[in-house]
C-alpha cells in the first residue's frame, strides 16, 4: 500500500545511527555495494561497504550503538561470519540480510531479515542477488522514511517502483533472443570489460564475476569513469566491453566513455533503455530494456547481465550450475 512495513523489530532507531557497515563477499558484497548508494541517496545515511576477509583483519574504528549489515546467502561464509563477530565485540547493532534462515550467521545476529529466495542450487548465486537487493531497498526506504530523508510521497514512488520490478524482469527475461546470439560471439574472447557508473557500477563488477565463474572467460568491472585511467589501454577489436547504461542522469557521461571505447574500436554491448543512437558511436550490439525509476535499475538490469553469462556458458560447453 505504499509503505515499506518491515516485518521485524529493529532493536536501534535509523534516525540514531550515524554510520552503516555492510559487509559480505563476492555476489553478496556486490549487492552490499548498490546498498550504500541506496542508503546514501535515499536515507542520507553514510556507508561503508567493505569485503569480509579485508574488514577483519582491518581495524576499522566503529563507533559503539552503529549498525552492521551481513549479507549472505549461505549465512556460513567464514570471512562474513568473523566480521559479524568482530563487529559485535565493537559494539554493533548485528542485522543479516540471508537466505538461510537456520544459518550461523543468522543465529548470531541481532536481527534477521530473510531473503527468502528458496535454495540456491547452482553455485553461482543469481536469484540471492536479486533477492539480497529487494530486501536491501526497503532496508533503505525504511531508514530513509525513519530519518525524515524521504518524505511520505517519495516512499510511495519509490515502493511502486520495487512492485513494478516483477513486470520488468518478465520483460527482461523475454529479451533472452538478444543476449542467446552474443555468446557465440562472447566465447571466443579472452578478455571483457562490463562498465558501469552509480549502482551499475557494481553491477559491472558482478557480470564480470558471473561471466569469469561460469565461462571461465577473464572479464573486470569498472567505473566506468575509471577507464581512462588504465585499463582504456586494453581496449581493442579483440575485447568486448558490456556497457550497463540507463537512460538516466547518468546517461550522457557513460556515452562519453563509450566514444572512447569506440574510438579504440573496442566492441560495444550496449544494455540499455537509451535508443542506440544516443550512444552516438558504432555499437556490436544493444540490449534494449524497458524504461524504469532509476531505483530499481540494479535489480531488472541484473537479468540480461546474468543472461549473458549464462549463454556464453552453454555455448561454451562448461556447467553452468
Ligand atoms: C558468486 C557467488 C559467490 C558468493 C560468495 C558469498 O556467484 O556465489 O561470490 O556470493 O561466496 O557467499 P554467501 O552469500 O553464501 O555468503
Amino acid at each position: 500500500a505504499g509503505r515499506v512495513e518491515l516485518p521485524i523489530q529493529l532493536p536501534f532507531e535509523f534516525a540514531d545511527i550515524s554510520r552503516i557497515s555492510i559487509l559480505a563477499c563476492g555476489t553478496a558484497y556486490f549487492a552490499g555495494f548498490v546498498a550504500k548508494y541506496w542508503f546514501e541517496t535515499y536515507a542520507n545515511l553514510p556507508v561503508d561497504v567493505d569485503i569480509a576477509s579485508e574488514f577483519r583483519y582491518r581495524a576499522a574504528p566503529l563507533r559503539p550503538g552503529d549498525v552492521s549489515i551481513f549479507v549472505s546467502q549461505s549465512g556460513e561464509t567464514a570471512d562474513t561470519l568473523a566480521s559479524l563477530r568482530h563487529a559485535r565485540e565493537k559494539g554493533q547493532h548485528i542485522v543479516s540480510v540471508v537466505n538461510v534462515a537456520t544459518s550461523s550467521i543468522a543465529r548470531d545476529s541481532d536481527v534477521v531479515v530473510p531473503t527468502l529466495a528458496g535454495p540456491e542450487i547452482g553455485v553461482a548465486s543469481t536469484k540471492a542477488f536479486t533477492a539480497q537487493l529487494s530486501v536491501l531497498a526497503c532496508l533503505a526506504i525504511a531508514a530513509g522514511r525513519a530519518r525524515g530523508a524521504l518524505s511520505a510521497i517519495q516512499e510511495r514512488a519509490l515502493v511502486q517502483a520495487l512492485n513494478e520490478v516483477p513486470q520488468l524482469m518478465i520483460k527482461a527475461l523475454e529479451l533472452e533472443h538478444e543476449s542467446e546470439p552474443l555468446a557465440r560471439q562472447l566465447s571466443e574472447s579472452s578478455n571483457m570489460l562490463f562498465l558501469g557508473r552509480g549502482t551499475s557500477y557494481p553491477l559491472a563488477l558482478e557480470g564480470a564475476l558471473k561471466l569469469k565463474e561460469l565461462s571461465y572467460i577473464h572479464a573486470e568491472g569498472y567505473a566506468a569513469g575509471e577507464l581512462k585511467h588504465g585499463p582504456i589501454a586494453l581496449i581493442d577489436d579483440t575485447c568486448p566491453v558490456v556497457v550497463i547504461a540507463p537512460h538516466d542522469h547518468l546517461f550522457q557521461k557513460t556515452a562519453s566513455n563509450m566514444q572512447e571505447v569506440a574510438a579504440r574500436k573496442g566492441r560495444i554491448i550496449l544494455i540499455s533503455d537509451a535508443t542506440r543512437e544516443r550512444a552516438a558511436c558504432a555499437l556490436e550490439a544493444h540490449i534494449p530494456m524497458p524504461s524504469m525509476h532509476p531505483f530499481t535499475n540494479p535489480l531488472v538490469y541484473a537479468v540480461p547481465v546474468q543472461l549473458l553469462a549464462y549463454h556464453t556458458a552453454v555455448f561454451m560447453g562448461t556447467d553452468v550450475d
